[in-house]
């Protein structure tokens, strides 16, 4: 018999969890969502925000500003004629200053629960049978009812065989964003999104850092241009020390510190550091979530396995975010939240999954949408290609920060935005025109004849709709 009834129960309080309670609570359903994690609460408490708000998206961007800010006025106050001699960093202010913004936002979310009358149940949830068409979940001791469960479980860091994570020396996202000092050399595995993201951060508070890629090819998911952009930047003008092609052969702790032997090719290589961190993506969580008693299944990566509207294979289940398929993104698991509590309700929930954007936030910040180059060639389509470098931008120079291009890509033959790529200052927020544009189906036209605000950066997305037509006006 259960001890409370629901109408929609989620089961993980992270961005795909949290947003799918807020708006089921939101359509008049009786909500409850179930969390686990106390992540660093000093009570204990549960936290609510997963990995994001806690060792994710908000703790890595407080960070890399800090970090930007130090590299700026150790390196780009100089052209400016200011003087900033003997600039230091106190790690744990920086650190600090991040915990605070957790805090903040993490228990922002619990009052955010209040408002919308979402009930926090605190504590590990799994499926325990299914009675009168309704789904018995269990958590602390006790069985909640519901007509309707979202499964937001997320995903937490892969781990490599024969290399311990201890958060202390060798460390995932959670250690990395956690280090009390800088270290003198930091080693990474994985020179994808954390890799890139914090071994920036490390990088410019004065950290020798290196980064040991498997691939032979750098940020192979993004367009070749920027990817070739931002290599160049990286490496020689930033000075980050990146491998590809590697295989790591065995990683060893001793009183010098962490060695790792390594291959490339033919050639065996030694990396010594002082802290490591391994970045080599995520894996889904649904260990003890009971799939195996209620028959939720999994796909071939052990996601659970959706349906383009994010139903499992049982009745009145749902799953989002990072526990399926599709890029591992806050902003994608929060679409899916919301459009499944608006289908529950009967509603036309729906994701456009060509047009959710991708950002690396590191300097020049790398943001796309849509189709790459390569995407568009091996699938035969033709396009068209406009690209404006920042130095052609008057705002970009003022600012003094010139560094990379927008690309655009259209149909050769509708015209129609397949894809738009950034490496540059506030590229976050300049694909978000793109993404708008390709939501709404616009061609590049469109974008040309749209009145951007002068001087801005957003004058490059401008310019880069004209240049498909090869008619740009300032270059
Ligand atoms: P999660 O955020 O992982 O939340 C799942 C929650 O479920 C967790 O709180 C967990 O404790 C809880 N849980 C799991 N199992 C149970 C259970 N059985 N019972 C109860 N609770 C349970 N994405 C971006 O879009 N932009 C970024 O800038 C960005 N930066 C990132 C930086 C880092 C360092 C990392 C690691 C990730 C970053 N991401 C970023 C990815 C983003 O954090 C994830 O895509 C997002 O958090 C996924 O949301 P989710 O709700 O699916 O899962
Ligand atoms: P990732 O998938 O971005 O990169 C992992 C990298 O490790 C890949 O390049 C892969 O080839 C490499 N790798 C895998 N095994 C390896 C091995 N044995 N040796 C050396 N290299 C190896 O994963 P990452 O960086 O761990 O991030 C996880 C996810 O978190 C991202 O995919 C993304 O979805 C999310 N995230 C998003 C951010 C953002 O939106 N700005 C920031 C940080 C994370």
């Amino acid at each position: 018999m259960a001890n409370q009834q629901f109408d929609v129960v989620v089961i993980g309080g992270g961005p795909g969890g949290y947003i799918a309670a807020i708006r089921a609570a939101q359509l008049g359903f009786s909500t409850a969502c179930i969390e686990s994690e106390p992540y660093a609460d000093p009570k204990g408490e549960v936290r609510l925000g997963g990995t994001c708000l806690n060792v994710g998206c908000i703790p890595s961007k407080a960070l890399l500003r800090s970090s930007e800010l130090f590299d700026e006025a150790n390196h780009a106050f100089v052209m400016h004629g200011i003087t900033a001699e003997n600039v230091t960093m106190d790690v744990g202010t920086m650190v600090r200053r991040k915990d605070n913004i957790v805090t903040q936002l993490t228990s922002g979310i619990k009052g955010l629960f209040k408002k919308n009358k979402v009930s926090l149940l605190a504590g590990r949830g799994s499926f325990a049978g299914r009675e009168n068409e309704l789904w018995q979940i269990a958590v602390a001791g006790e069985i909640v009812a519901a007509k309707h469960v979202i499964v937001a479980t997320g995903s937490s860091p892969r781990h490599l065989e024969g290399i311990p994570v201890d958060n202390k020396t060798i460390c995932d996202n959670v250690g990395a964003l956690a280090l009390d000092a800088v270290p003198k050399r930091l080693g990474v595995i994985g020179a994808g999104v954390i890799g890139l993201e914090l071994g920036s951060v490390w990088k410019r508070l004065g950290s020798d850092v290196t980064i040991l890629e498997a691939l032979p090819d750098f940020l192979a998911a993004a367009d070749p241009a920027v990817a070739k952009e931002a290599w160049k930047t990286f490496t020689q003008k930033q000075g980050l020390k990146i491998s590809l092609g590697v295989k790591i052969n065995t990683v060893k702790q001793g009183k010098k510190g962490i060695t790792i032997d390594y291959e490339v090719g033919d050639g065996t290589f030694k990396l010594e550091c002082d802290k490591l961190i391994v970045s080599v993506g995520r894996v889904p969580n649904t260990a003890g979530l009971g799939c195996g008693k209620v028959g939720l299944k999994l796909d071939d990566r052990g996601r659970v396995e959706v349906n383009d509207y994010c139903q499992t294979n049982l009745e009145n289940v749902w799953a989002v975010g990072d526990v399926i398929r599709g890029p591992m993104l806050a902003h994608k698991g929060m679409e899916e939240g919301v459009m499944v509590a608006e289908l529950i309700a009967g509603q036309a929930g729906h994701v456009n999954y060509d047009a959710i954007p991708w950002v690396i936030y590191t300097h020049p910040e790398i943001a796309w949408v849509g189709k790459t180059e390569t995407q568009l060639k091996n699938e035969g389509i033709e396009f068209k290609s406009g690209q404006i470098p920042f130095l052609a931008n008057g705002r970009a120079m003022g600012q003094g920060d010139t560094t990379g291009f927008v690309k655009m890509l259209a149909c050769a033959k509708t015209d129609r935005v397949l894809g738009v790529h950034v490496i540059g200052a506030n590229a976050s927020e300049l694909i978000s025109e793109a993404v708008t544009a390709m939501e709404f189906g616009a061609v590049a036209e469109d974008i040309a004849r749209i009145c951007h605000a002068h001087p801005t950066l957003s004058e490059t997305m401008h310019e880069a709709a004209l240049a498909v037509d090869k008619r740009p006006l300032h270059f």
